[in-house]
């Protein structure tokens, strides 16, 4: 099978940026921090069908880490990520270090996130999507792809990624695409990886949480329904950082039932920090 070809530095993907542009070619864009697993293939698998070119990029980016050891731990699998990208044609891999993406003086200069970005993970995480935004901006200043594909398990950094797109006039349209889930119902996710044969088990609770809150929906009302839910959830084995019921555009939490909403949960099983959402 054809190896996926690797670009390192940020003139080399310049040079293939304007190839595709001589050519008319459209290129997609699949922002990754690498292990990657079958939820990026299926944004991977999106933007190829969508697009002439894919180009993924895999860095993991120190400035959105608010805890060093999660950092530390986080898994890096170059080689394996690049194995299972091999055959996948019109695909290109951007793997760049860190002086490359933030170059010095690299001109970005911060965007307010307003309400978006201090509720949930903002909330429990200070200073992550201050360093998605500026990851973000570098890599689609440099990219310049005409669609770029995210997964809705991050709910809220993709809306600060469609804010940031109009912030900063990126011409790049945003394409969200669905979270794909392991069969017991986990959503995938890198740190899975790190989850032991129990853990797995235990991160169900996840999942059986986010399906009982939506079928109390016009049931219960929202504050009995988290009441309970939090309850059942704490008898478990994750610890719960937390579990809301908010507006899919304000992220504001609800008291009341409305057509639309998503109930966002982020617990730790064991080490491991997860995240996960519904929408209904
Ligand atoms: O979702 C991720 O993997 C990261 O937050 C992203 C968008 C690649 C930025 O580092």
């Amino acid at each position: 099978m054809s190896k996926v070809q690797v670009i390192h530095t940020a003139e080399e993907l310049q040079q293939f940026r304007q190839k595709l542009n001589e050519n008319a070619h459209s290129l997609g864009f699949v922002p990754t921090m690498g292990a990657l697993h079958n939820g990026h293939v299926s944004l991977i698998k999106k933007s190829t069908e969508e697009n002439d070119y894919t180009l993924i990029s895999i860095f993991v980016n120190p400035k959105q880490f608010n805890n060093s050891e999660d950092l530390k731990q986080y898994p890096r699998t170059l080689s394996a990520d690049l194995t299972q990208l091999e055959g996948l044609n019109n695909c290109v891999v951007f793997a760049p270090d860190e002086a490359e993406l933030y170059p010095q003086n690299d001109g970005f200069v911060p965007m307010e996130l307003g309400s978006t970005g201090n509720v949930l993970e903002g909330a429990f995480r200070p200073g992550h999507f201050e360093g998605v935004v500026h990851v973000v901006h570098n890599l689609f200043r440099l990219v310049a792809a005409n669609k770029a594909y995210f997964g809705q398990k991050d709910f809220q950094q993709l809306a600060i990624i469609r804010l940031l797109t109009r912030f900063y006039g990126f011409k790049t349209t945003i394409i969200a695409c669905p979270t794909v889930r392991e069969a017991s119902g986990l959503a995938m996710s890198s740190r899975n990886m790190r989850l032991n044969e129990k853990e797995l088990q235990d991160a169900l609770i996840i999942i059986e949480t986010l399906r009982f809150v939506e079928s109390a929906k016009n049931k219960r009302t929202i504050s009995e329904t988290l009441a309970s839910a939090k309850n059942s959830f704490n008898a478990g084995n994750l610890s719960l950082e937390y579990l809301a019921i908010v507006d899919p555009e304000t992220l504001c939490e609800l008291k009341d039932w409305q057509e639309n909403q998503i109930c966002c949960i982020a617990a730790h099983c064991g080490s491991v920090r997860l995240i996960d959402n519904l929408l209904f």
